[in-house]
């Protein structure tokens, strides 16, 4: 009974024992995070403060920076501490807690990007309507829905978790609590929380990918269609979105354990710091180089 009340977390258990090495991996990741904190932050500044920059398509590049300090100080802060204390533990209402932040801001991130590739759509293929469409109302009211459905999944999944038992003091072979990792933990029937992260994973990652790839078909045949002049330039705004789509998306499905067999742990702990600390990491510099095509533009 007592062993409930902790899971040990084991941070690159697999790859580095030796103390030496935990440091250097603690120096890289303390630089990552604080690069990407700073990134974001000055994304966030530089949009606020400049009135061009006053467009939906950047207070959403706003919100997504938003979303990305919270993705990675949810679970690489949590690590960091750990490696420095020496004590490789999380409490089950501390991994509890960090299941639910990481869920919602993994998943708010889709949401955003499919949002952002819905803007560039009407932008590039209605742009006649393109007031009307993303009227400042239909913003706050997507944005609304974003919010309101991770936040629900992200709580089913928390609290269906919540019923479960832990019979032994489990090690997680990541370094922060993601759901299946420590549902494999668990000594309960887990068929409920399965079906629901089959069910409910599937809406708020594949839906949002697939409302991305659509927009981008539609992006492209426009392109082609009409043969424009200035239809590459159309494509190079999109250009960055795509980066960060790429990115986002391409280290997901590394990580993606649909043939258990072939996810090795060192795989997944590669794949699962790219999400948290990298991709957010890249999310300013990709769009910062853009901002600056901008400025020269026009
Ligand atoms: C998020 O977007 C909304 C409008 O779409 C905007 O009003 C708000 O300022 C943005 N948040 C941040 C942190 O930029």
């Amino acid at each position: 009974m007592e062993n409930q009340s902790s899971i040990s977390e084991s941070f690159l258990q697999g790859i580095s024992e030796s103390q030496k090495q935990q440091q250097l991996f603690f120096g890289i990741f303390l630089c990552v995070y604080l690069v990407s904190l700073t990134g974001n932050v000055l994304i966030i500044l530089v949009i606020h403060s400049d009135p061009h920059l006053h467009m939906l398509m950047y207070l959403f590049l706003a919100n997504l920076s938003l979303v990305d300090m919270g993705l990675t100080s949810s679970t690489v802060t949590k690590m960091l501490v750990n490696v420095q204390t020496q004590q490789h533990t999380i409490s089950y209402a501390g991994c509890l807690t960090q299941m639910y932040f990481f869920q919602i801001f993994a998943d708010l991130d889709s949401f955003f990007l499919a949002v952002m590739a819905y803007d560039h759509y009407v932008a590039i293929c209605h742009p006649l309507h393109y007031f009307t469409v993303m009227s400042p109302r239909i913003c706050a009211l997507l944005l609304a829905l974003c919010w309101v459905l991770t936040h629900v999944v992200a709580l089913t999944h928390t609290l269906l978790m919540a019923q479960l038992s832990f019979c032994v003091l489990g090690e997680i072979t990541l370094f922060f609590c993601d759901i299946i990792p420590v549902l494999k933990l668990s000594c309960s029937d887990t068929h409920i929380n399965e079906f629901m992260i089959f069910a409910l994973g599937d809406t708020v990652l594949i839906t949002p990918f697939i409302c991305i790839v659509i927009s981008y078909i539609h992006i492209v045949l426009a392109i082609l269609k009409v043969q424009i002049s200035g239809g590459s330039k159309a494509f190079s705004t999109c250009s960055s979105h795509l980066c960060v789509v790429c990115v986002f998306y391409g280290t997901l499905l590394s990580a993606c354990q649909c043939p258990p067999s072939v996810a090795s742990e060192e795989k997944d702990m590669a794949a699962a710091a790219t999400y948290t600390v990298v991709t957010p990491m890249l999310n300013p510099f990709i769009y910062s180089l853009r901002n600056k095509d901008m400025k020269g533009g026009p």
